[in-house]
């Protein structure tokens, strides 16, 4: 039985403490790990946790539960990096919650420590594991929709002004961006699971209804892949509804999560004929239905992954270099923005965007955080946007 510390015992432990809890005899929490420890103890007593031990500081839970082999990081992003690599350096395997870490340098220097370990690193991107992106992944894979020329993704969230009065919200330290960093993140991570690495981003950002936050709340990238084909990306927290979604349009087909998929055919004109393709859309249908369901699903779909990766020896679904990928463009829509240029992938080590402190450097500031709330009252889990199966909240 694998033994799990959770650091971090705020909004998204409820996720990570349920996905272990469901997963049975495979794993036990041991320690619980928070700067305010009555938040860790709230978690301990809700959860009957009546085994675990409650600290205030990672350092000290390493040092006393010497036999833990799992560490759970939840905490804001500005310390993923130190307490994975801490907890990596002392033989742990580690599940980092999104976004990796503050930087790209940040990013090398986890891949470099698991690599030393020889433990497992996984960052969390619980949205591949959902029926809707794991089988437009498939899908796609297929091949029957043809070349893929365009994906729309509508990273669409709401989030009130209040939201960024949390203390270490708003803010490009503590933060390290605003939506396209911390929502978007989940999109931006399944398109390039589904399309590729694109070489070139180009973007803009703006921050247009949070006056108490120095990040953006909106912003528009556009990603050009060596195939020729675009992605048009939205990230933003100001969609009322959020009405979340990727549209990807193929040579052959039109297919998409929430899934329903439209083929036209050419008359000889060129116009779209009326009749469309029905025996393509047929062919897809069929397969999209084939594909059976995931038995576990968001957090608890990658708990499962990630346990199986250290039973089995193999590598998880999301592992660092995967983890990286999807800040690498997060950090390339950031650059573009504030350089005002077509910014070419892979980014250079060597880039000052690249670095820690990079960015923080450059952002521009678009408001003073004007509040900063220790805690929001305890309300348990938090919606993670939309189920695209159902449309319902997740
Ligand atoms: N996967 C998702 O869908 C999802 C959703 C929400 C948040 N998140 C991510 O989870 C992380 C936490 O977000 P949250 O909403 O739970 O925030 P939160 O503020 O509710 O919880 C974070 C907790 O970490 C504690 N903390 C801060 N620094 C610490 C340290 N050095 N050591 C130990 N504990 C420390 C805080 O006191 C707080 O209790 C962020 O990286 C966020 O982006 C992911």
């Amino acid at each position: 039985m694998l033994r799990v510390a959770i650091v971090g015992t705020g909004n998204i432990s409820h996720n990570h403490i349920q996905g272990y809890q469901a997963m049975g005899q495979r794993c036990e929490i041991v320690a619980l790990v928070d700067i305010y420890p009555e938040k860790a103890q709230e978690k301990k007593d809700r959860y009957g946790l009546h085994q675990a031990r409650v600290y205030s500081s990672h350092q000290q839970m390493l040092t006393e539960e010497t036999d833990v082999d799992i560490v759970d990081v939840c905490t804001p992003p500005y310390v993923h990096a130190e307490i994975s690599i801490d907890a990596l350096h002392a033989g742990k395997h580690v599940l980092c919650e999104k976004p990796m870490a503050a930087s790209l340098e940040e990013c090398d220097a986890m891949i470099a420590a698991q690599k030393a370990s020889g433990k497992t690193l996984s960052i969390i991107a619980q949205n591949r594991f959902t029926d809707a992106f794991w089988r437009l992944k498939a899908v796609v894979d297929s091949g029957l929709a043809g070349k893929i020329c365009h994906a729309q993704v509508d990273s669409f969230w709401w989030r009130g002004h209040c939201y960024y009065d949390l203390w270490w919200r708003g803010t490009w330290e503590k933060e390290g961006g605003g939506c396209t960093l911390n929502h978007a993140v989940h999109h931006i991570d399944a398109i390039q699971w589904m399309l590729g690495f694109p070489t070139e981003v180009v973007a803009m950002m703006s921050n247009v209804a949070h006056d108490n936050a120095e990040v953006e709340d909106l912003s528009a990238a556009i990603f050009k892949y060596a195939s020729g084909a675009l992605t048009q990306l939205t990230a933003s927290v100001v969609h009322h509804g959020e009405d979340q979604k990727i549209v990807i349009q193929g040579e052959k087909a039109r297919i998409s999560a929430p899934w329903a998929t439209f083929a036209s055919q050419s008359a000889d004109n060129g116009f779209p004929q009326e009749k469309h393709n029905t025996q393509l859309e047929d062919q897809l249908e069929t397969l999209f239905r084939s594909l059976p369901r995931l038995q576990w699903t968001l957090h608890s779909g990658q708990i499962d992954n990630f346990l199986s990766a250290i039973e089995t020896h193999t590598a998880p679904l999301v592992d660092g270099m995967q983890g990286k990928r999807s800040l690498e463009l997060i950090t390339a829509i950031y650059q573009s923005a504030i350089t005002r240029s077509v910014v070419t992938l892979p980014l250079s080590p060597q880039s000052e965007f690249y670095r820690t402190g990079g960015l923080l450097a450059r952002a521009p500031r678009f408001h003073q955080k004007s509040a900063s709330v220790a805690n929001f009252s305890e309300v348990g889990a938090i919606p993670l946007g939309k189920n695209l199966d159902t449309g319902a909240a997740q």
